[in-house]
């Protein structure tokens, strides 16, 4: 004989009637199937099957029934509790399984999406072409050196050996900054980064210097009143005008190719004594004579403009505090935007300043 259960508390009993049990198995497991979630049936369980639920204050209440009904009550409710129990387990079970089926899809990554949305871009190839320049030259020693675009005119013109009154100025159409007593100019050549590196430290001195310049050209196919240069300097003792062919030799070659060769032509610059323009092997029939005559590129010259170069002019070493009696140099300078439209036979300028991405991404992302 069982004690008697003195461990209820009557206000909270139900009957133990059938359709009490039945119908409390048959909310609890309506509750079951209608949660669609693990949380939802985490409350369903604790309303149905947990310590307060219906069936288990009715369990509390088997003890105190007499044996026979005991009995009854007891297998009643126990099937009632055993029904919700395998509901919920069978329900947490296929939740479970509806969870990480859905886990999968909602994290999976479909490999096969196209993957440029955000295009990477390019190097707009003045940008090449500059690190280009800057790597041949680092390589063989020299230094990048850079100055400011808002230039004083006694470092633009006066320490190159270009004067006031110098007729050279004319060559170079100067854009003035206001005031005019300031006496800055936008630079029109990367040269004034020679003058201060000379006025800066001791020979030896080797540097190249790219850079933006600034002349009062109209921009059309040819021109712009904005462009970019590359200017090299070497000081040292004994420096020749065969060095200065030597370097821009295997500038060339490094650039353009082992094919590649230079030739000077007699010219004048301020800054340089002798000086000399010089040109390219033209890329395209490479002085052939089969082909020159009909060659658009180099128009039948054999050979495209480069730039100016010399032998630096003692003037110039005076003027930024180098002695000409123990030190010699050479410079030549470049026009970047030409070399590019020339070697890609591109024909207006202004495609390399458009900004246009269409133009810079067949010249690749070359690092
Ligand atoms: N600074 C010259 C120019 O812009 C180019 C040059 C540089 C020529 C160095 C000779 C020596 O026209």
């Amino acid at each position: 004989m069982s004690a008697p259960n003195n461990d209820y508390d009557p206000v909270e009993v139900t009957p133990l009637q059938i359709e009490a049990v039945e119908t409390a198995r048959d909310a609890a497991l309506a509750a079951i199937a209608a949660a669609t979630t693990l949380d939802e049936l985490k409350d369903v369980r604790l309303a149905h099957a947990g310590d307060r639920s219906p069936l288990a204050l009715a369990n509390r209440e088997i003890g105190a029934l007499p044996p026979q009904a005991r009995k009854d009550a007891g297998q009643r409710i126990g099937q009632a509790r055993g029904a919700v129990a395998k509901a919920l387990a069978a329900r947490t079970a296929s939740l479970e399984e509806e969870f990480e089926e859905k886990s999968l899809v909602d994290e999976c990554v479909d490999v096969t999406l196209p993957w440029d949305l955000e295009p990477v871009g390019a190097r707009h190839p003045l940008t090449t072409i500059q690190d280009k320049v800057a790597d041949i030259f680092v390589a063989m020693g020299w230094e990048v050196a850079e100055g400011p675009e808002v230039e004083a005119e006694w470092l633009n013109f006066d320490a190159l050996n270009l004067g006031p009154d110098h007729p050279a100025r004319t060559m170079q159409d100067t854009f003035w900054v206001s005031p005019e007593k300031a006496a800055m100019v936008l630079r029109t050549h990367t040269s004034p980064v020679q003058a201060r590196t000379m006025l800066d430290r001791e020979p030896p001195i080797y540097i190249v210097c790219p850079g933006r310049v600034f002349r009062t050209d109209e921009l059309d196919a040819t021109h712009s009143p904005v462009f970019h240069q590359v200017e090299g300097l070497a000081i040292d003792e004994g420096i020749s005008m065969a060095h200065l062919k030597g370097t821009l030799d295997h500038f060339a070659r490094a650039m353009f190719g082992d094919a590649m060769t230079t030739r000077f032509r007699p010219s004048y610059f301020p800054f340089t004594e002798p000086s000399a323009e010089v040109d390219l092997l033209c890329y395209v029939c490479h002085g052939d004579p089969a082909l020159v005559a009909a060659c658009r590129t180099c128009r039948g010259e054999g050979w495209v403009e480069w730039g100016g170069c010399g032998v630096v002019n003692p003037r110039v070493l005076v003027a930024c505090g180098i002695d000409p009696e123990r030190y010699s140099g050479f410079a030549f300078g470049m026009g970047l935007d030409r070399t590019i439209t020339s070697r890609y036979d591109i024909a207006d300028l202004r495609d390399l300043i458009d900004g246009d991405i269409r133009f810079t991404l067949p010249f690749g992302v070359e690092v």
